[in-house]
């Protein structure tokens, strides 16, 4: 699935600019804006659901984990802790659910140190990062990772029997 390789590059690319140029608020519109946008752009031109997910939650709405993400995230850690890095990792497989048959895929996000500023511990994040993420995201869980802890992963899920191009 070349696709969740082409949206993670994008992202971190994004992340990198707006860091060293436009500033902590505008790299905040990257995770708060731009990944929600790529990856309704992604899903509207291939027909699957795109999406990321975390292992703690800061946007309920697109973050939250089904009960299959969950276990995948938790398969990953398992692998991690068995040697396997997060950089190659991928999950993929036909599952029945009530409405059909889907292809779902997965592939981990971990926290590199540019993730730190919003998703680090929250004692060591500069006043201005708190405040913004306080005020708009009271029930935020995203915070607290360390540099290659798994942040989350992207996901896709394919209808299949459906008409692809
Ligand atoms: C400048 C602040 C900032 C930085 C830096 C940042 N994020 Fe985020 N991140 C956010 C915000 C804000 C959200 C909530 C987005 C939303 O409202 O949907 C978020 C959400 C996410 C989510 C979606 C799951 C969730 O909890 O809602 C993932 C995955 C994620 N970030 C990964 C990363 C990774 C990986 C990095 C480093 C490459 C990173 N972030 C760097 C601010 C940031």
């Amino acid at each position: 699935m070349k696709v969740t390789g082409a949206f993670l590059e994008e992202l971190g690319e994004a992340m990198k600019r707006e860091m060293t140029k436009g500033g902590p608020m505008e790299a905040i519109k990257v995770c708060a804006e731009l990944a929600p946008e790529i990856a309704n752009r992604l899903s509207r031109e291939n027909g699957w659901r795109v999406t990321r997910v975390g292992t703690r939650v800061r946007n309920p709405l697109l973050g939250m984990p089904d009960a299959w993400e969950q276990r995948v995230l938790e398969k990953f850690v398992a692998r991690a802790a068995k040697g396997e890095t997060f950089a190659v990792m991928r999950h993929g497989e036909v599952v029945s659910e009530p409405g059909g048959q889907y292809y779902r895929f997965m592939k981990p996000i971990p926290i590199q140190p540019k993730c730190l500023l919003c998703h680090g511990p929250i004692e060591t994040m500069p006043e201005s990062i708190k405040t913004i993420l306080q005020q708009h995201y009271p029930f935020d869980a995203a915070t607290g990772y360390q540099v290659g802890d798994l942040r989350g992963a992207v996901s896709i899920k394919q209808p299949l029997g459906q008409q692809n191009r």
